[in-house]
């Protein structure tokens, strides 16, 4: 068994090493290594013991395939792996059920830890499988796909398609990518309001993420006025209605 110091040394080496993959050599992973992946996503803490969350390894072609077309993104159809994290409330319906009792509202505080349980589970397994020497990437595009997700996978009342994560062997070596200045992510006790130079740092640690070397064009496409987030959120609330989510 190797010392804490080596052990340390070699996760630190996985997190370093980590960039999204989306290009991958169309092969499935041999099983003792799905074991190890699956077993992480299962050790991962929980919410008060409740496992908000089921996976669906998708494993069909055709199905993939299908899925793959309506996210619109062709990884998610080459990955040897592709999972989809539901944010998961029936299973404790049928436990209550089972034991005589009810499932009380599944409101919007559900669902943010169902999220918060899923991201954890999903996070445990993109780091074993980068551990192992493969790629991942998280497919949050599962969401323009929700509702042939709920259909074709019959999903049933209080559950929701989260996100996916691809899992598989690399066909491409993309650079590590880069990440917000370290004290604008960590504050100490307070809140920290930002100085015009701490922005301008932001920015300018972000450039290299875009084409054009300007971040702004991903803000404003995701979460300026009019971008994908607000059109997005009026379809999910309306899809979590119908799937029985009080929100
Ligand atoms: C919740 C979430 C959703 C994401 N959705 C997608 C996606 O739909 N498609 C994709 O190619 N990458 C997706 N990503 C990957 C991010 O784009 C990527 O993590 C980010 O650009 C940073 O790059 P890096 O992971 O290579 O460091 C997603 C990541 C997260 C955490």
């Amino acid at each position: 068994m190797e010392s804490p110091r080596e052990i340390g040394a070699a996760v630190s080496k996985v997190f370093e090493s980590h960039r999204s993959i989306r290009k991958y050599v169309k092969e499935p992973l041999p099983e003792h290594h799905l074991d190890l992946i699956m077993e992480a996503g299962r050790r991962a803490p929980t919410d008060a013991t409740l496992h908000l969350w089921t996976a669906l390894r998708i494993v069909d072609d055709k199905l993939r395939r299908r899925i793959a077309d309506e996210i619109g993104q062709e990884h998610v159809y080459e990955a040897g792996e592709f999972f989809i994290f539901i944010a998961d409330l029936y299973r404790l319906k049928r436990l209550l059920e089972y034991r005589g009792e009810k499932l009380g509202r599944v409101d919007r505080a559900l669902l943010v830890f169902a999220a918060i349980d899923a991201a954890l589970a999903a996070e445990n397994m993109a780091v074993m499988a980068e551990a192992l020497g493969y790629g991942t990437c998280f497919i949050g595009g599962v969401q323009n796909a929700a509702e042939l997700i709920i259909r074709e996978l019959g999903l049933p009342e209080k559950t929701y398609p989260l996100f996916g994560l691809t899992i598989g062997i690399p066909a491409e070596e993309p650079g590590v990518r880069p990440r917000l200045p370290r004290d604008l992510l960590f504050h100490e006790n307070m809140y920290r309001d930002y100085s015009d130079s701490d922005l301008a740092r932001a920015y300018e640690s972000m450039s290299a993420y875009s084409r054009r070397r300007d971040w702004l064009r991903i803000l404003k496409r995701y979460v300026a006025e009019g971008g994908y987030f607000e059109s997005r959120s009026v379809e999910m609330w309306r899809l979590l209605k119908t799937q029985g989510f009080e929100v």
